[in-house]
C-alpha cells in the first residue's frame, strides 16, 4: 500500500534524516548542531528524537524532517517528501495529484531499485566499477544497477503488477511469441532522472561481448533526450547553490566528477547539447564550464553548443583538457586539485578568442568566431562592448564587425522538415562529420538543405535541426558517398557507366597492391558506390 505524508512522516527518523546533511552531537536526549541556516558559532541547532522536530534559538526555523529537507535543497514541501520517499524506499501517494502515467514512473521507479539491488550480488560488474574508479558512494548516488537476465526482471514486474505499465516505456521488448527482452540485459544501469528525480528512463554500458557501448531507452513523452540532462537531479543544489554547471560528456565523467566533489558536474546523454538543454539549465545557474577532450572535435562541438547557452543567458566558459583525456581519466590521473586549477583559471569564451586575436593564435578564425558568438548574446549593451573591445584590438571599425554578426531568420518549423528529404539528410550528416572535399554547387539541393549546406561549410550549425545532428548512420561514409551520387546533377547515363567502369577497374588494381596506400575506408566507399 503506498503511504500518504503523514505515514511517512511516522517512517522517517529526524536523527537519520537530519544526519545526512549536518553532523549531529548528542546532548542528553537530544542532538544539537550550528544551524545549517544561519551564521551559527554556538550551536544553537536542536533536534528531539521523541518529538520528532529540530529547532534553531538563534534563527527560530523549526518543525519536521520533512521541512528540514525542504529548508536545506530548496524544494517545497511536497517536493522535499517525494525526495524522501525515494531516499528510503517507500511510495508515497500525494492526494489530489492527477494520476497521469503515475504508474509508469512508478514501474521505472521500482525497476530502478530492482537493478540496483542486482547490482549488489553480482561480481563481475562490481569489480568493473571498481576497476574503473567509481566507488560504493557513487553507486548509490546514483543508484546504479545490473540487469542479469530478462527473464528475472518480467518475474519481477509481474509480482509487483507492473508489467503492463512497464511496456509502455519501451524499454521491455515484448516479442509475437510472448517473450520479452530487457533492452539492457547484462548490462550496467546508468538510472536517468528528471529534474524532479523522477526515473524516466536508464542508460545501459556494456561490460563485455557485442553490441553498441550504450543503449539508452528510447524516447517518449517522459523520456525526451533533448531536453534530459544526466546529473542535473542529483547535483541540482549544487547547480542552485555555486550557479555554475560543469557541461561534459558521458555519462562516466559525471559519475567520476560527482565523486570526487564535483556534483554539479551534468551530461547529455549522448546527443548534441541543444536549446533544451540550455533552458533547462538556465533556471538554476547562471555560468556553464564546457568541459572538451582537446581534440578537433571540440571546436565543433564548442560552435554546436554555445549559441543555445549564450541565447539562454548564460556565460560560457570553454575548458580544455589534453588530447585524448576525458574528465573522467583526467580527475583520477590528475587528481581533483588539477582539475580545480582548471576550473578556477579559466577565461570566458570572449576573453579566451580576445587573448588568441592578441597573441596571434589563429586570429582570423578567432575573430570569425568572435561575432559569430556575440550575435547570440541576449544583452545588446553586452554584444556592443564586447565588439568595442575587439574593434579596438584588430583596428576594424565596430559596424564592419557588426555587419559580420550572424543574422540569420529564425526557422519556422525546427523539425521535420519536409523540405529536406532523407537523402539530403545523410548528405548533411555526413558533410557535417566528414568534412569531405565537395563542391555543394554541383547538387541538386532543395533550397533549405542548400542554405543548411552553407552554413555547414561556414561552420554555423545554430540552425541544424537536431534530427540530422542525432540521426544514426552505422557506415556514414558510405551512406554520404551515396547520397552524394544520389543528388549529383544530371549526369548522363553513358558517363554513368563509364564512371562505373572506372571505378571497378580503380578498385582492382587498389587490390591488386593493397600495400599501395588505399584506405579501408576509402575502399569501401568504392565498394558502395558499385554495389548501389
Ligand atoms: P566510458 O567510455 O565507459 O568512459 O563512458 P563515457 O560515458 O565516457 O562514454 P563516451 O565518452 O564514449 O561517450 C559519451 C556519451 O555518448 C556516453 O556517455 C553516451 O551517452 C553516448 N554514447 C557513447 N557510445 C554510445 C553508443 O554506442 N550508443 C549510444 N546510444 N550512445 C553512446
Ligand atoms: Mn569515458
Amino acid at each position: 500500500m503506498p503511504s500518504d505524508i503523514d505515514d511517512l512522516r511516522r517512517e522517517l527518523d529526524i536523527v537519520d534524516v537530519i544526519s545526512e546533511y549536518i553532523n549531529l552531537q548528542r546532548v542528553g536526549s537530544n542532538y544539537r548542531a550550528n544551524c545549517p541556516f544561519h551564521p551559527d558559532r554556538t550551536p544553537s541547532f536542536y533536534v528531539s528524537p521523541s518529538r520528532q522536530i529540530f529547532k534553531c534559538f538563534g534563527c527560530g526555523v523549526g518543525g519536521d524532517a520533512i521541512k528540514f529537507v525542504s529548508l536545506y535543497e530548496n524544494l517545497s514541501y511536497i517536493e522535499a517528501a517525494k525526495h524522501l520517499a525515494r531516499r528510503y524506499g517507500i511510495s508515497l501517494r500525494i492526494k489530489g495529484e492527477k494520476e497521469g502515467p503515475k504508474e509508469v514512473y512508478d514501474a521505472l521507479e521500482a525497476v530502478s531499485q530492482f537493478y540496483h539491488k542486482k547490482l549488489k550480488e553480482s561480481r563481475e560488474p562490481l569489480e568493473y566499477l571498481k576497476s574503473r574508479g567509481i566507488d560504493n558512494s557513487s553507486v548509490r548516488r546514483f543508484n546504479l544497477g545490473y540487469s542479469p537476465s530478462s527473464q528475472e526482471l518480467v518475474e519481477f514486474l509481474k509480482r509487483l503488477g507492473l508489467l503492463k505499465d512497464y511496456e509502455k516505456t519501451g524499454n521491455l521488448v515484448r516479442f509475437s511469441d510472448g517473450a520479452y527482452r530487457d533492452l539492457f540485459r547484462n548490462r550496467l544501469i546508468i538510472p536517468i532522472r528528471d529534474a524532479r528525480g523522477r526515473v524516466v528512463g536508464f542508460g545501459g554500458r556494456i561490460l563485455q561481448g557485442e553490441g553498441p557501448k550504450y543503449v539508452n531507452s528510447p524516447d517518449s513523452d517522459i523520456f525526451k533526450k533533448r531536453e534530459l540532462l544526466f546529473g542535473l537531479y542529483e547535483g541540482l543544489a549544487y547547480l542552485k547553490d555555486l550557479k555554475t554547471a560543469i557541461v561534459v560528456e558521458g555519462y562516466f565523467d559525471v559519475i567520476a566528477l560527482h565523486q570526487e566533489g564535483f556534483r554539479n558536474a551534468v551530461a547529455t546523454l549522448g546527443t548534441s547539447f541543444g536549446r533544451d538543454h540550455a533552458l533547462q539549465l538556465s533556471k538554476f545557474v547562471e555560468k556553464v564550464f564546457l568541459v572538451f577532450d582537446g581534440d578537433s572535435a571540440g571546436r565543433k562541438a564548442l560552435r554546436l553548443a554555445v549559441p543555445h547557452l549564450l541565447k539562454a543567458g548564460l556565460e560560457v566558459y570553454p575548458l580544455y583538457l589534453p588530447e585524448g583525456t576525458d574528465p573522467h581519466d583526467f580527475i583520477f590521473s590528475r587528481g581533483k586539485e588539477a582539475f580545480r586549477r582548471l576550473l578556477d583559471n579559466s577565461r570566458s569564451l570572449f576573453e579566451q578568442l580576445l587573448y588568441r586575436i592578441r597573441e596571434g593564435v589563429n586570429p582570423e578564425e578567432a575573430i570569425r568566431d568572435f561575432t559569430y558568438f556575440v550575435s547570440f548574446l541576449k544583452d545588446e549593451v553586452e554584444a556592443y562592448s564586447l565588439l568595442a573591445q575587439l574593434s579596438k584590438l584588430t583596428k576594424i571599425p565596430v559596424d564592419v564587425l557588426a555587419s559580420k554578426m550572424y543574422r540569420r531568420e529564425e526557422p519556422s518549423v525546427e523539425e521535420e522538415d519536409p523540405r529536406v528529404s532523407f537523402t539530403e539528410k545523410l548528405f548533411l550528416k555526413g558533410l557535417f562529420e566528414l568534412r569531405p572535399e565537395i563542391n555543394i554547387e554541383e547538387l541538386n539541393l532543395s533550397s533549405k538543405a542548400y542554405e543548411l549546406a552553407k552554413s555547414i561549410l561556414a561552420e554555423e550549425y545554430y540552425h541544424i535541426p537536431e534530427e540530422i545532428l542525432n540521426l544514426k548512420v552505422d557506415d556514414l561514409e558510405t551512406a554520404f558517398w551515396s547520397s552524394v551520387d544520389k543528388l549529383r546533377i544530371d549526369i548522363p547515363e553513358e558517363e554513368l557507366k563509364a564512371q562505373t567502369a572506372s571505378v571497378r577497374e580503380f578498385v582492382r588494381e587498389a587490390m591488386r597492391n593493397h600495400r599501395g596506400g588505399i584506405k579501408p575506408a576509402s575502399a569501401r566507399r568504392w565498394r558502395g558506390k558499385l554495389e548501389s
